[in-house]
């Protein structure tokens, strides 16, 4: 029996596990009822860590035992076959591979298909017409497509225990003296929100408790593309930096699709369909079938709502949709598009529905309810007040008098529903500034 490999990029069994008991308890329930369920959910997720997870727990369910065969690195589509037959034992291709499982009781662990998806599903349609016994647990950023897939998002992990244990756990392998306590909570509960409770995202900073405090990690996380990485260390190259990670993704991605994940990086909170339309030349049909691909892939997330679809990115998806739409030229043309769509939300007209703002979601585009409209000059000062600007920077940028510029701020605040000017920070969309 092959159990899972150790030293695999996920560290599946040097390092310790945490939470996601009701995703594994999910995985048992929907392999018992189907034979091929897909792990699905962006890079550093966490799906892989969780296959290997799952197959630990169930290695002595079957009685040809669990074998797991890692794609990530098989660059070339027609050598798949091949990689499994490796991952099972010495023989030859895809009819080979078939014939070996035909009489086998075994869950077979596929795990990162994303870039081998075809392959992936043609292999594993024919597994699951021969072999009656095996079950398949297959881990990828984007959907098989297998006809009786059965699909799992994995979502990113609760900040607290489980974000901020992951933290601790990691910083303390690389700083024995450290300790997680009052003094320093918040900052680490900051740090795993601001990388969006990503499990890689989290392991990547950790190395950098060496060298700085956490208050100037939490900096360093604010520049866009941050280039905190894993010096040195024995992870898939795609996993060695955010960045790669992401840039894998993007790859995956057709070129009219990383056009529209380039676009979409305007919205900081989540977007409708309809807002989509406003900063794209694309018609709706077009546009859905590329939100469809970008859903497929785990660059954009489906919201449940009642009545609208709501779609939202994580963090370094758009930091790095924003580095492209920088380098594509339309930075400005999408800007502007965004803005002017803002604008017609706070100018609170018929045309735009409630559930619209609203539509801007959990983050920066949303009114706080009640909140009036607001003028084009107080939606500049607004802005800039998430910016981080003084009075004296806005009336300067403004050419405005400070006391103008401070009447100005009471009113943006006060029509917002925020107390501070901290608040503003992080809740507010940048409609003007160049990012
Ligand atoms: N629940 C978890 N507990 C501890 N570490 C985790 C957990 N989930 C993920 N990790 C770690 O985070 C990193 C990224 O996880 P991985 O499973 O490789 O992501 P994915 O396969 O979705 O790209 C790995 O180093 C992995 O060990
Ligand atoms: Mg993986």
């Amino acid at each position: 029996m092959l159990l899972p490999r150790l030293g695999s990029g996920s560290g599946s069994g040097t390092t310790s596990f945490v939470g996601r008991r009701a995703e594994l308890a999910m995985i048992t329930t929907l392999l018992a009822k189907s034979r091929e369920l897909t792990l699905t959910g962006p890079g550093g997720v966490g799906k892989t860590r969780l296959a290997h997870e799952f197959a630990r727990h169930v290695a002595r369910d079957f009685a040809d035992g669990v074998r797991i065969v890692e794609l990530g690195a098989v660059s070339d589509p027609d050598s798949l076959p091949r990689a499994v037959v490796m991952g099972l034992g010495p023989r030859d291709p895809l009819d080979e591979v078939v014939h070996h499982l035909r009489e086998k009781s075994m869950l077979l662990v596929l795990d990162d298909c994303e870039h081998l998806v075809e392959s992936c599903a043609i292999l594993i349609g024919k597994i699951l017409a021969a072999a009656p016994l095996v079950r398949i647990l297959a881990t990828s950023r984007q959907v098989l497509g297998v006809e009786g897939e059965h699909l799992l998002p994995v979502p990113p992990l609760d900040v607290t225990p489980d974000a901020v244990a992951l933290l601790t756990d990691r910083v303390t392998a690389v700083d024995p003296d450290f300790e997680a306590g009052p003094d320093n909570r918040d900052a680490l509960l900051a740090i795993c929100r601001r990388l969006d409770n990503i499990p890689l995202a989290i392991e990547l900073v950790a190395s950098w408790f060496r060298v700085l405090v956490p208050e100037e990690i939490l900096r360093q996380l604010d520049d866009r593309l941050h280039p905190l990485g894993d010096h040195g260390s024995t992870r898939p190259a795609r996993q060695r930096t955010l960045v790669a990670s992401t840039g894998w993704s993007y790859r995956l991605c057709s070129p009219a699709e990383r056009a529209l994940w380039a676009r979409l990086s305007v919205f900081q909170g989540d977007f409708t369909l309809e807002a989509v339309t406003r900063i794209t030349p694309s018609t709706q049909d077009d546009l859905l079938d590329l939100i469809a691909g970008l859903v497929d892939k785990s660059v954009l997330s489906r919201h449940a709502d009642e009545k609208v679809a709501r779609y939202a990115m994580l963090g370094n998806a758009r930091q790095y949709g924003l580095h492209e739409l920088t380098v594509s030229g339309h930075a400005a043309e999408v800007r502007k598009a965004h803005r002017d769509y803002l604008l017609g939300l706070a100018g609170g007209s018929a045309a735009a529905p409630q559930d619209n703002a609203r539509g801007q979601g959990r983050g920066a585009d949303r009114r706080p309810s009640g909140s009036a409209a607001l003028t084009r000059r107080e939606l500049e000062i607004a802005d800039l007040l998430a910016n981080g600007a003084s009075n004296k920077e806005i009336a300067a940028s403004l050419v405005i008098s400070p006391r103008t510029a401070a009447t100005h701020v009471r009113n943006v605040l006060r029509k917002l529903g925020f107390t501070s000017r901290v608040q503003i920070a992080g809740r507010w969309e940048h409609t003007s500034g160049s990012r």
